[in-house]
């Protein structure tokens, strides 16, 4: 296809220190070069962003906030807006990653609002979908994932969605080391695929690149990229450990 692939590392709430992220940034950075073939970004902590942009520097890889709250300025403790992102040359967030649903409670319609935010100040957004182990076990895999899309991007317009990107992340794939066989994530793909085509035509959903997270290894990685709907991965545990992460933006087609 001529979607580029794109291979994100998401910190979550680690390095320790500032110092272990910027030696972290440059490490990554300084693996990711012309024959990488993938677009690669990195979603730090905020106190952490400042200082990974500045470790990256030119090398291309882009930095992210792996979550931005809706309100531009205020009484909102605690929050951080797009436009405080924005302005350390951030210019992706991550929106609806399932540990934010499930450990602080975001809904559906919360992460809407942060999806239309991010775009309407033109930063890239990657939406963060995927069903529970108890869903998974009930068959739901489709269901959930058809209305986690269509909640999750109400009012989001065809022209926006060039600055989306979408993440298959089912919930009992994320940091148990159970990776979805990659045909499996590929027939998920392939149905969200299919939503993005009921809302916004086939020509636009053939342009919008779709992630899959869950346990993504050095070992997985390449299987995973060589089907025809997974369009890069979102990386947990292996982004933090730079030989791995590594090995994976420059996985083998
Ligand atoms: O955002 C990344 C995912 O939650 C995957 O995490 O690679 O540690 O399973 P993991």
């Amino acid at each position: 296809s001529a979607r580029t692939p794109f291979i994100a590392g998401n910190w979550k709430m680690n390095p320790g220190t500032k110092n272990e992220a910027i030696a972290l940034g440059k490490e990554i950075a300084s693996s990711f070069s012309d024959s990488t073939p993938c677009e690669v970004a990195l979603f730090a902590p905020y106190p952490f962003l400042d200082a990974t942009v500045g470790a990256v520097g030119s090398s291309g890889v882009k930095i992210g906030a792996e979550m931005a709250f809706v309100e531009e300025k205020g009484a909102f403790t605690a929050a951080v807006s797009v436009s405080m992102i924005k302005s350390l040359g951030c210019n992706w967030a991550l929106a609806g990653h399932s540990e934010r649903r499930c450990l602080f409670g975001e809904t559906d319609e919360d992460i809407n609002k942060q999806v239309l935010n991010l775009l309407n100040h033109d930063v890239g957004c990657i939406l963060c979908i995927g069903e529970t182990q108890a869903e998974y076990e009930q068959g739901l895999v489709g269901p959930i994932c058809t209305t986690q899309l269509k909640k999750n991007l109400l009012g989001v317009t065809a022209e926006q969605m060039a600055n989306v990107v979408i993440a298959y992340e089912p919930v009992w794939a994320i940091g148990t080391g159970l990776t979805c066989p990659a045909s499996e994530a590929q027939d998920v793909h392939a149905t969200c695929r299919g939503v993005l085509a009921d809302m916004y035509g086939a020509a636009i959903a053939d342009t919008v690149r779709i992630q899959y997270g869950g346990s993504v290894t050095p070992e997985t990685v390449d299987e995973l990229m060589a089907k025809p709907d997974i369009d890069g991965a979102l990386v947990g545990g292996a982004s933090l450990v730079a030989e791995k992460f590594s090995r994976i933006i420059n996985f083998k087609v």
